[in-house]
């Protein structure tokens, strides 16, 4: 995603023996993503990796961390500006939100908003962000 390369915030994965992880149960849940690195290092390990983060300042310093020529790519659920939010994170996002990360060089060159039919009330925003090269 980004040209930073961190170390993982925890050892907790490498922790695990690698011979416990199923091909089987390959997707992990990153809760308090931050700028993403224990994300990107559990995804590297061949995980399907969904990350988040209850932080709106965390989300949208992810933008800083995009490579010139990069792409920042956001689905997230969608919700209206003011519509109340019932149930525990990930929150969908309002359009304001899904704005805020074109900040910096970061600019927004799509944005769709697709609803799944199989679920009428569930609505998701696909955005992406380009960093001009430099
Ligand atoms: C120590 S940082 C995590 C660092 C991150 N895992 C990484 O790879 O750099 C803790 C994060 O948890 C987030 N957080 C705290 N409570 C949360 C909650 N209830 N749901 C989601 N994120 C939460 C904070 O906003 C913060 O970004």
């Amino acid at each position: 995603m980004g040209s930073r390369r961190a170390q993982p915030a925890s050892g907790r994965v490498d922790a695990q023996p690698r011979r416990r992880r199923r091909r089987a149960a390959r997707r992990a849940l990153v809760v308090g993503s931050g700028l993403g690195d224990d994300a990107e290092h559990v995804a590297s390990l061949g995980f399907d990796t969904l990350a988040f983060d209850v932080s709106p300042t965390a989300i949208a310093n992810i933008a800083r961390t995009v490579a010139p020529g990069g792409t920042l790519l956001v689905i997230s659920g969608a919700r209206e500006e003011g519509e109340p939010v019932d149930d525990p994170p990930p929150w969908p996002l309002t359009p304001a939100e899904i704005d805020a990360f074109a900040a910096g060089a970061l600019r927004m060159v799509g944005l769709e908003k697709r609803h799944n039919p199989d679920f009428p009330r569930a609505r998701f925003w696909r955005a992406e962000y380009g960093r001009p090269a430099v």
